[in-house]
């Protein structure tokens, strides 16, 4: 790690709330071990590790070190439940673009998951359905205690899930319109912007600050501008993603790309 400092707008008593790594490499390392340690620390006391995922790709590099620390150095995730962010709406599960098929083929097909303990926002409900869906979403976090963990990336807009510009701090588990840029953003996955969905299902940002941890990775130079005014900008539902800002729990792992525009504590 090359570099911390701890912004003096940043609410936290702690000081290592900003960690910039050399590299995406061993950002996403630490990140992939703070996740191991807390489903090791659980099935030590016979307890589960409740996990909030993300997709994109940012994450990406951490589940391949959770893959390997289960292929090669015996982690279970036997006692891990996990609950994703966010799904888009409407989705099938088995298209290539679904957050389903992304999770499947990035982490929960290549470890020991019990599929029954996957939760991930539905996008194939009727429009009617949705938000007694979303509530028992929040209520089935809530049974199991909340969320020992949420891991976040970060989207141009500011977003976290996708709590777009606009989210309230106490926003919960509900049907959202994304934002133009973040539709550009994955116009790629989708073979062109106009076949983005324009909806999507996303935890609330009340839902996200509930967890007793939260880790924002952001890597790369796309971020850099984005992530100077989530940490460093005034704390405003125009960049969801200042919330995280209010919270003791939180930690923002970044690459030294996308800390590049930070003032230099
Ligand atoms: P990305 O998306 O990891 O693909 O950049 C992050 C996000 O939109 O939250």
């Amino acid at each position: 790690m090359k570099d911390f400092y701890k912004p003096s707008n940043i609410k936290s008593t702690k000081e290592d709330v900003v960690k910039v790594y050399a590299s995406q490499e061993e950002a996403s390392q630490y990140t992939a071990n703070r996740i191991a340690a807390i489903v090791k620390e659980k099935q030590a006391k016979g307890e589960n590790a409740i996990m909030g995922l993300a997709t994109g790709s940012t994450p990406k590099g951490v589940y391949q070190e959770l893959i390997r620390l289960h292929k090669y150095e015996g982690l279970s995730f036997r006692n891990m439940i996990t609950f994703n962010l966010d799904e888009y709406y409407p989705m099938m599960p088995i298209e290539e673009q679904s957050y389903v098929s992304f999770m499947k083929s990035n982490l929960f097909d290549h470890i020991d998951i019990v599929k029954g303990n996957i939760h991930i926002p539905d996008g194939t409900l009727s429009i009617e359905g949705i938000q007694e869906y979303c509530e028992l979403y929040e209520q089935k976090i809530a049974d199991f205690g909340g969320l020992d963990i949420q891991l976040l990336g970060i989207g141009r807009t500011g977003h976290i899930g996708f709590n777009e510009p606009g989210s309230g701090d106490l926003s919960k588990t509900r049907l959202v319109t994304l934002n133009d840029l973040t539709r550009e953003d994955a116009s790629a996955d989708f073979g062109g912007k106009e076949k983005v969905p324009t909806q999507a299902i996303t935890m609330g940002i009340k839902t996200i600050t509930d967890a007793k941890e939260v880790i924002l990775l952001a890597l790369s130079k796309r971020k850099a501008e984005i992530i100077q005014k989530a940490i460093e900008g005034v704390v405003s539902a125009e960049v969801p993603a200042t919330f995280l800002q209010k919270l003791q729990n939180i930690e923002y792992i970044l690459d030294e790309e996308a800390a590049s525009l930070l003032r230099k504590g």
